[in-house]
């Protein structure tokens, strides 16, 4: 069987150039990616293959994890091509049936970099294409934009590709530390005895933003945080989290008990008491954004796992954008000692920018005293050495995808089901006409996501 060709449509969107390419570019040159392998970059403006390398090189020089070099890249970039065309043009696709069958490309990977309204779009219009229909094809999340719209978009890109080549990509399970979640918790006894709701007082779960929407105001204004973050993102973490031990450490065991879950997750009772929504001073201005736009571009929300493991623990879950930091981390607040004095156990799992694990105890302060002071271990985990080594969340997946494997994709039942979860959170909050509170950029977002811990007596841990 020949290399498949890797057709990016989208090619020159954000995506493309800070994750695919450098990606790409980093699986080429570690030797991960077959020296024949084609890459067909599909975008609308008007560039000569030569002339879109030249932006190509800046982008893979900014983002690549592995040093860029002219020779490494002269060696990528001779297998790019760039193919001008408008994906929404149903009769575009006889010409590019055309272009694949003239270079004799019969084996493929299609990645639909677009925003997820175009996927159906560009399923069907490759039905006009010999053999996309036995390719791969990775979409980008969000899958659909609400629950309804990602049920006829599953049955429609089933009907072309079978369900075995449909990789659907939350690059957050492409994070080292994501998937170290599970080691950590799993082969430490000091952890897996503990995490449950008798030792767990709350479980927090950060993803803070210092960028705004950079530019992508016509895919973020009608999508937004909830959409954006928490459907997908923040959701696949708080199952890997809160997660039973799965019968065995495989891709379908794991699976299994990410989806238990999410099924119990307890419905909402008093939407009041469980989403903040909240959106950045001056969002009106960014390109493409309707001017008296609603969408959030911050949520926090109170949940509850209910199934005996978690009874009684609140999972919180923040994200937002132009935050006063960039970092995603999990924090773990163990239940109070009986001393008064001594302050709560806390682990904290730190994902992004700093990898790494914090855990606060305490001990006694040196001297002729008694009094109790927390002591702070810190290890981080991502030194140079490190960088180099580990490979991205997108490489990763793209490997994968490459190898088959479909360990660490979003399943189908897994994006039902929070897809309708977080379509009745928003649809409660529009109901009860909660207002989406301003907060100035640079701040932790707005002051009702501190109130919202508060009259529960937690406070974020920051
Ligand atoms: C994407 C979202 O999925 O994740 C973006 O669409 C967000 O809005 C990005 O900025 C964050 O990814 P990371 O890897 O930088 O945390």
């Amino acid at each position: 069987m020949s290399t498949p060709t890797f057709t990016i449509f989208g090619g020159t969107g954000d995506l493309t150039f800070r994750k695919l390419l450098p990606a790409l570019y980093n699986m080429h040159t570690a030797k991960d990616s077959a020296d024949d392998r084609q890459i067909i970059i599909i975008g609308r403006r008007d560039y000569s293959t030569e002339e879109y390398c030249g932006k190509a090189r800046d982008w893979v020089k900014k983002f690549s994890r592995l040093p860029y070099t002219d020779e490494d890249f002269e060696k990528f970039s001779a297998q790019i091509s760039y193919y001008k065309m408008d994906f929404i043009d149903s009769n575009a696709y006889s010409s590019l049936n055309l272009y694949y069958k003239e270079r004799d490309l019969n084996d493929h990977i299609f990645y639909f970099a677009v925003a997820p309204r175009f996927f159906s779009i560009i399923a069907s219009g490759l039905t006009n294409v010999k053999n996309a229909c036995h390719g791969k094809v990775i979409l980008e999340k969000p899958f659909g934009e609400d629950l309804d719209s990602a049920k006829v978009l599953n049955i429609q890109l089933e009907k072309f590709f079978s369900a075995k080549n449909i990789f659907r990509i939350d690059h957050y399970l492409g994070k080292e530390m994501i998937r170290n979640i599970q080691t950590l918790r799993f082969s430490n006894p000091i952890f897996s005895n503990l995490w449950n709701s008798r030792y767990i007082e709350s479980i927090q779960i950060s993803a803070s933003e210092d960028m705004g929407i950079e530019g992508r105001g016509g895919y973020y204004d009608a999508s937004g945080a909830l959409k954006d973050m928490v459907q997908n993102h923040l959701f696949q973490i708080l199952s890997i989290v809160a997660m039973e031990w799965p019968e065995k450490f495989s891709a379908d065991a794991m699976h299994d008990a990410q989806i238990r879950v999410l099924r119990a997750l307890r419905p909402v009772a008093d939407i009041r008491e469980t989403l903040v929504l909240g959106q950045y001073e001056g969002y009106h201005q960014e390109q493409l954004v309707k001017p008296h736009s609603s969408t959030e571009t911050y949520a926090a929300l109170r949940l509850f796992v209910d199934n005996e493991r978690w009874w009684g623990t609140p999972f919180y879950i923040r994200t937002g954008k132009k935050l006063d930091r960039r970092e995603i981390k999990i924090a773990i607040i163990f239940r109070p000692s009986f001393l008064e004095k001594a302050a709560q156990n806390i682990l904290i799992i730190k994902i992004q920018p700093s990898e790494g694990v914090y855990l606060q105890f305490n001990i006694k302060k040196p001297g002729d005293t008694d009094e109790i002071i927390q002591a702070k271990m810190d290890f981080c985990q991502n030194d140079y050495v490190n960088k180099l080594n580990t490979p991205e969340a997108y490489e990763r997946l793209i490997k994968a995808c490459i190898n088959d494997n479909t360990s660490w994709f979003s399943q189908w039942d897994q994006i039902e089901l929070s897809w309708n979860f977080i379509d009745k959170l928003h649809e409660l909050y529009i109901w009860e006409k909660l207002p989406i509170f301003k907060y100035a950029a640079g701040t932790t977002g707005p002051e009702q996501a501190n109130e919202l811990l508060r009259g529960f007596g937690h406070e974020w841990i920051d």
